[in-house]
């Protein structure tokens, strides 16, 4: 082993400024929550059950695409041997590159320093002769691995679509971050999932599932909230919602109070009314065409893409 792994803390954000900035959105007009506070111990797990799901289509497309297309991703790659893990999670779709990228050194980055802290110690017993680096740090404000990175090569993974949760101007700043650091170590590149336009019904039913599951994973932050703010929320009292825009391709997921009820937020009473919404999530999706657009923008030059016949779910590696 090149060294026991460990985890290291760059969450550069002030807590209390979080607190009041969750605070603030909760008690706004059209009260809000950022989607980073799905990711309690339980909304982790919720979010594996949903990646099972029948309705839920883009783990399981992304999953094929890498498996019919692994040499051919693997050849893009390259030489690269440090793959950093965005939003890592429990880092299995990570880990499932190991072989085929030759990978010797893995950074796992995300939110969850709990779920972290578990998917290293996974780590070490599964793939014990990996290098490996867990990384707390929130990326949506912004990603400085420079003391964790070296000159060599490495490989952004961007699995799940999970790029889908910044609006399109967002989501070009970060990807030019990542365009910037790739540009700095020759041989670099980012390999990343995109969830694709298509019909609304199954937009819709891969966020809001016959189970429940993805309800549950939707009421969960308002608990994990509860903790934070604090607040004293029912998640109960609130009902799950997803809708499709089509106009400008986004998924959206909201909690609507189900009777007018009155939540102590930090100690000060803010009234919903019946069939009032907290926004908790976007998911924009792409034409796959228009995405290769916004990888050339955010600065890549050379950009491959692999896709299932159905066209649900695009590949890309950008270089
Ligand atoms: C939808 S899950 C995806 C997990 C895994 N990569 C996959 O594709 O199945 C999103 C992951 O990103 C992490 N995450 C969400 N917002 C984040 C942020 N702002 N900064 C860092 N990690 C974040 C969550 O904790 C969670 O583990």
């Amino acid at each position: 082993m090149d060294g026991e792994p460990r985890l290291v803390d760059r969450l550069r954000v002030d807590p209390e400024r979080e607190r009041a900035e969750l605070v603030a959105g909760l008690r706004a007009a059209q009260a809000r929550v950022s989607p980073k506070y799905f990711y309690d111990a339980v909304g982790c797990a919720l979010f594996a059950a949903i990646c099972e799901l029948p309705e839920y289509y883009p783990t399981r497309t992304e999953r094929s695409i890498f498996a019919a297309h692994r040499d051919a991703i693997a050849r893009a790659v390259g030489r690269s041997t440090t793959l950093v893990d965005l939003g890592a999670g429990d880092g299995r779709k990570a880990a499932a590159w190991f072989d085929a990228l030759a990978t010797r050194r893995y950074l796992a980055v995300d939110i969850a320093r709990d779920a972290l802290a578990a998917t290293l110690s996974t780590l070490r017993d599964e793939h014990p002769a990996i290098d490996a680096t867990a990384i707390v740090a929130d990326f949506t404000q912004g990603l400085d691995l420079d003391a964790d990175l070296g000159a060599e090569p490495v490989t952004f993974f961007y699995p799940g679509s999970s790029i889908g949760n910044f609006e399109p101007a967002a989501a070009l700043r970060f990807i030019a971050g990542l365009a910037r650091h790739c540009a700095t170590r020759a041989g670099s590149g980012l390999l990343i999932g995109v969830d694709t336009r298509k019909d609304a019904a199954r937009l819709v039913a891969a966020y809001d599932d016959a189970v429940g599951v993805t309800a549950a994973f939707n009421r969960n932050v308002l608990a994990h909230v509860n903790r934070i703010a604090p607040a004293d929320f029912a998640p109960a009292s609130f009902a799950h919602r997803a809708s499709w825009d089509a106009a400008v391709g986004r998924v959206s997921m909201h909690l609507e109070a189900m009777a007018s009820q009155v939540v102590r937020i930090d100690g000060r009473a803010r009234a919903f009314a019946a069939g009032e919404r907290i926004h908790t999530e976007d998911s924009f999706k792409y034409a796959p065409d228009d995405f290769a657009k916004l990888l050339e923008r955010a600065g890549f030059a050379s950009i491959e893409r692999w896709q299932d016949d159905a066209g649900d779910f695009a590949v890309f590696f950008a270089r």
